[in-house]
């Protein structure tokens, strides 16, 4: 069974070809980071101009990259929701035409089912078990019986993290997207500030993290301040916040094996923490490879081939969502 993927929901247009006997047989991926760059976060209607011109171009690469004959595809997958709008409906009205000339199916997918599922592509896990689902979007945790069976544990109730990553950089002053920049220039800084973990002893597993970004608006407001330490002190009271959510998920749960997928895992201190964790046997952490932490076409390949083993399909009046839960 072989899949075409479309994924257009932010800044990233990329494309797959995903057999579920041989797994990838190619992807394209192109960021728009520099468009948006220089106005510190992503400008909707930009983006989805971005898509629409770049769209066409990139799958005649990825044919001519693999040789790949189109006609072998069995469906053409695409992300239906969350994302912004004016960016989905591109990635869909193109998968759509794609469905109707070579007169094959279309599948659906939920952007954080595949993100979910991401680490699948490498191995799979053993159901049930935890998501930590960290991203530009979404700070949530579930936990997954099965594939398309997800129980909502908690989440943040204002920014997701990679929300804070890029609006603690854009005070900083350092660009975007921010989450690749403050992990860098953690690693030369020391923890030093003291900083909130905003609902880290609360009883939920709910979260928040717009108290940390104002706290480090201060800092910054007082001037003459080290942003490598600045850098090192939000993400320490970040992962802290996460770590504990998650030790509390595992421990109403009972279930250790974890799912870290979305964009912030492919941060390195994260990826260590929890390493650490599973070496001390804590935990059970599956944290993809950073190529597929961040948004990619290969995770929504994965997730349509599994819905369209299970019979799911779209009609031809779909139309994305910006929001449809999980
Ligand atoms: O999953 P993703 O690519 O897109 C969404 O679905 O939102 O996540 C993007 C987010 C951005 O906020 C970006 O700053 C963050 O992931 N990110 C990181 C790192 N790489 C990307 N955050 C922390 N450390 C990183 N290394
Ligand atoms: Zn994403």
């Amino acid at each position: 069974m072989i899949t075409l993927a479309v994924e257009t929901s932010c800044d990233e247009t990329a494309l797959a070809i995903y057999s579920d006997k041989e797994g990838i047989i190619g992807e394209v991926l192109l960021s728009q980071a520099k468009v948006h760059e220089q106005f510190g976060g992503v400008v909707p209607e930009l983006s989805a101009r971005e898509h629409t011109k770049n769209l066409l171009p990139l799958l005649k690469v990825l044919l001519d990259r693999t040789g790949f004959d189109l006609k072998r595809v069995d469906f053409i997958s695409f992300t239906l929701t969350p994302g912004l709008i004016l960016s989905l409906v591109v990635g869909v009205s193109f998968a759509k035409a794609l469905a109707y000339t070579l007169k094959k199916p279309l599948v659906p997918v939920h952007h954080l089912e595949g993100h979910i599922y991401s680490v699948f592509v490498e191995r799979p896990i053993e159901e049930p078990f935890l998501a930590l689902v960290v991203s530009g979007g979404h700070t949530d945790l579930y936990l997954v019986e099965g594939f398309g069976k997800y129980r909502f544990l908690g989440g943040t109730l204002d920014d997701a993290v990679g929300e804070s990553y890029d609006k603690v950089a854009r005070l900083m002053g350092l660009g975007y997207p921010g989450g690749p920049i403050i992990d860098r220039l953690a690693r030369q800084g020391e923890p030093k500030y003291p900083l909130p973990r905003p609902m880290i002893d609360d009883p939920s597993l709910n979260m928040s993290f717009s108290g940390l970004k104002t706290a480090v608006r201060k800092i910054v407001e007082g001037g003459n301040y080290s942003k490598e330490d600045l850098s090192a002190s939000f993400q320490r009271a970040v992962l802290d916040v996460l770590e504990a959510k998650l030790l509390k998920a595992v421990e109403l749960t009972g279930v250790k094996r974890v799912a870290v997928v979305g964009g912030v895992s492919a941060n390195s201190e994260l990826r260590e923490r929890f390493q650490k964790l599973t070496e001390k046997g804590i935990i059970s952490a599956y944290i993809p490879h950073p190529r597929l932490s961040t948004d990619n076409a290969v995770m929504i390949a994965y997730a349509g081939i599994e819905r369209f083993k299970r019979g799911i399909t779209a009609p031809e009046d779909i139309n994305p969502e910006p929001n449809i839960p999980l």
